[in-house]
């Protein structure tokens, strides 16, 4: 077969590695790609919003298969775009993956099959968001941008000063674009925060091993918020029971309600859960793999993506064991100081074959490029340093030496990931 990965990532790396060992798979493509995802994949510089030039691509080098890693393509429609050429992709269309692109529509739907989440109230006018917040609110109070906004629409405020300030960025300056043009104010929830991947085939729901990421760009938490900082896989705090309760009253409500509102969802639904004291509840969803929840759960997957891929495709998920190694995986991201506010770029990276012939070490590129033959330094998040070991400790302890191996002018990396772990 030849494959196709939409996307650019740290994400779409650790799919082009693990689509590679794919016996079926012959050729990889990427478009765009990475220094790093070249080692697996021709890269092709189509950008992935330009979905009309990738579909005849794929059909000009007779692709068979395309996944799409990113969110923005997929709210957008490129599933809708290549089914309509007649070409196989792998994702939700544009009406299932709203999922993600709409948390108004998400609240809604968490509402109205009862599946829980913190309690909200949905506003496309600014000055009724604001009497909300002055009548009704309790504090600290969760805002949230409607739609996409890379991970950073949510703002925890603890004043109804703030709350105020917050409407007043979100739906009067734009901060997040049209993301703010309409917006969600929710109950504020505490507990351990857990993020589940799972394949998903319209009908059928097979959930992935638990991750845990760490947004917040310093140690103890502290900080702006990121793409993704660093992630453990599995969580100790994701019990048998937890998963229960989970496959019971959240995964398979959300894939019923999608199939019964006419939005049959095939491809990967990421639930964001919270952890509370009175059980799991959904904090978000995302129509895609997390980025670097995939550098940490793929990696302790045994089955062979491709066959996974094409079961939710042809909607017979149903017939497919899912099996995860019985270890654990710590990724560490190495990003450019600064991040993710201002930084530089550009830097040669160097210690990058130290990973070569070491099995159970990886090295997923999220941003590099090539310069004058050499790999440098192409983003904020620069690259996610993961290793396995027999359980959380062994793992986290053998990525903090990894991460020494690779070095570069202004490489930041937190020094936490995957402490929790101590206190489980
Ligand atoms: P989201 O993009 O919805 O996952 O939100 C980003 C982060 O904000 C989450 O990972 C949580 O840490 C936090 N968050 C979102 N919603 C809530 C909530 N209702 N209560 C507490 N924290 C929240
Ligand atoms: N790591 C969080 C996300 O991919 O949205």
């Amino acid at each position: 077969m030849k494959v196709l990965i939409v996307g650019s990532g740290g994400r779409e790396h650790a799919l082009a590695w693990k689509i590679a060992q794919s016996p079926k798979v012959e050729k990889i493509y990427c478009a765009p790609g990475n220094a790093g995802i070249a080692e697996y994949a021709q890269c092709v510089d189509i950008r992935a919003m330009e979905f009309d030039r990738l579909a005849s691509f794929a059909r000009e080098q007779g692709v068979d298969l395309t996944v799409v890693g990113m969110d923005d393509p997929l709210v957008g429609g490129i599933v809708d775009v290549f089914e309509a050429q007649g070409l196989r992709v792998f994702g939700p269309r544009k009406n299932a993956a709203i999922l993600e692109g709409s948390k108004a529509f998400s609240k809604d739907l968490m509402k109205k099959y009862n599946i829980p989440t913190a309690a909200y109230e949905n506003f496309d006018d600014p000055a009724a968001a604001v009497e909300y917040l002055e009548t009704k609110a309790e504090f600290p109070i969760v805002l949230k941008a409607d739609g996409l906004a890379l991970g950073k629409g949510v703002l925890i405020c603890n004043t109804l000063e703030e709350a105020k300030a917050g409407v007043k960025s979100i739906m009067e300056d734009k901060q997040f674009g049209s993301a703010g043009n309409r917006m969600v104010i929710e109950e504020f929830m505490t507990g351990r925060e857990v993020s589940v991947l799972s394949f998903v085939d319209g009908k059928t729901i097979k959930p992935m091993t638990s991750a845990q990421d760490h947004k917040r760009a310093g140690d103890g938490d502290t900080g702006l918020n990121t793409g993704g900082m660093g992630t453990f896989s599995p969580s100790p705090f994701y019990t048998k029971e937890v998963e229960e309760f989970c496959q019971k009253y959240i995964f398979q409500p959300t894939v019923d309600a999608m199939a019964k509102e006419g939005r049959p969802f095939k491809g990967i639904i990421f639930f964001g859960l919270m952890l509370t004291e009175k059980g799991p509840r959904v904090l978000e969803y995302n129509a895609r793999f997390g980025d670097p929840e995939a550098q940490v759960v793929l990696p302790r997957m045994r089955n062979d993506i491709v066959e996974v891929f094409e079961a939710c495709i042809d909607g017979t998920l149903d017939q497919i064991d899912l099996d995860f190694e019985d270890n654990a995986a710590v990724c560490v991201v190495l990003a450019s100081d600064g991040y993710p506010v201002k930084y530089e770029k550009g830097f040669e990276i160097r210690g990058l074959e130290n990973f070569r012939g070491r099995d159970g070490y990886y090295v997923f590129h999220a941003g590099s490029a090539f310069k004058d033959g050499k790999i440098v330094t192409g983003g904020g998040r620069v690259l996610g340093v993961t290793a396995k070991g027999e359980n959380l400790k062994a793992a986290r302890a053998n990525a903090y030496q990894a991460v020494d191996w690779i070095s570069f002018e202004n490489k930041y990396y937190r020094k936490d990931i995957g402490k929790a772990i101590d206190e489980a």
